[in-house]
């Protein structure tokens, strides 16, 4: 069963996630969770379960499952997931059959399946399959350049978020990943304050929904690198980093934890 919990006070420090997406081949991919799982050593896991996650291309998940043991300071998270249960389903990849490779945590949301086609009550029905599965739903949302300079950053987040709240029950976890789909994979972070004036906004409707807007964590993905993580994960705001590109390297990776450990202190 899930060992994570969703409470930022019950967490030592700031979540540093990893999200390879389609990348990179198996050689070097068995290579750098080794070289991150080293890195980690025997870094401490707070009752809040592990700081470090990995979010690999499925495959990836069984292998790496067998290699992590209980109380291991890196996590195992999925990509996507199928609403589907077990049955007769081809080609999907269910909740259940994720938690039991040793899967703790499921991206729902991503901008990239987002901009595939997913829709908000199709993401609200992959929050709820997670949490039925008893995978951690990490809930995607940000805005679209355009969306940004009409105005409307606050207004699309919401309404990508009233989706699952509307869906998942409140007393139920959820993490939040804020991820401005402009600063996606561009090398144009956004600002402390953007970051933060959207976070504040979230908790809000959070709280709006019969959450502990407060005590959720909320991460932000978007261009972070081992030279702007110290700054954006300073911020008491912001309880984490969804990290893409510079998730690829151990070494700029295990460089964000620490920068995550070093603020937490
Ligand atoms: P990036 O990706 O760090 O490469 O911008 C983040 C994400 O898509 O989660």
């Amino acid at each position: 069963m899930a060992h994570w919990t969703d409470r930022r006070a019950d967490r030592g420090g700031k979540i540093v996630a990893g999200n390879w997406k389609l990348q990179p081949p198996r050689g070097e991919g068995v290579e750098l969770f080794r070289a991150i799982l080293a890195g980690l050593g025997d870094a401490p896991v707070g009752a809040g379960g592990p700081g470090a996650w990995v979010i690999p291309p499925a495959p990836y998940l069984g292998l790496f499952g067998g290699e992590l043991s209980l109380g291991a300071p890196l996590g195992l998270g999925a990509q996507d997931l199928s609403p589907c249960g077990y049955g007769a389903h081809t080609g999907e990849l269910g909740g259940e059959l994720l938690a039991d490779f040793g899967c703790a945590l499921v991206l729902v949301g991503h901008s990239e399946r987002r901009q595939g086609g997913e829709s908000d009550p199709e993401v609200a029905e992959k929050a709820l399959a997670a949490d039925r599965a008893g995978l951690l739903p990490l809930l995607c949302v940000g805005e679209s350049e355009v969306e940004r300079d009409q105005g409307d950053t606050i207004a699309v987040v919401e309404r990508q978020l009233a989706a699952v709240l509307a869906t998942l029950a409140p007393e139920r976890p959820l993490w939040v990943a804020y991820e401005p789909v402009w600063a996606i994979g561009t090398g144009r972070t956004a600002t402390s304050e953007q970051v933060v004036e959207v976070h504040q906004a979230i908790r809000k409707s959070l709280a709006r929904g019969g959450r502990d807007g407060a005590g959720t964590p909320i991460l932000y993905g978007g261009s972070v690198n081992h030279s702007n993580a110290g700054a954006l994960l300073a911020e008491e705001e912001i309880d984490g980093a969804l990290v893409g590109g510079a998730s690829l390297k151990a070494e700029s990776f295990l460089a964000i934890v620490e920068a995550g450990a070093t603020v937490s202190d």
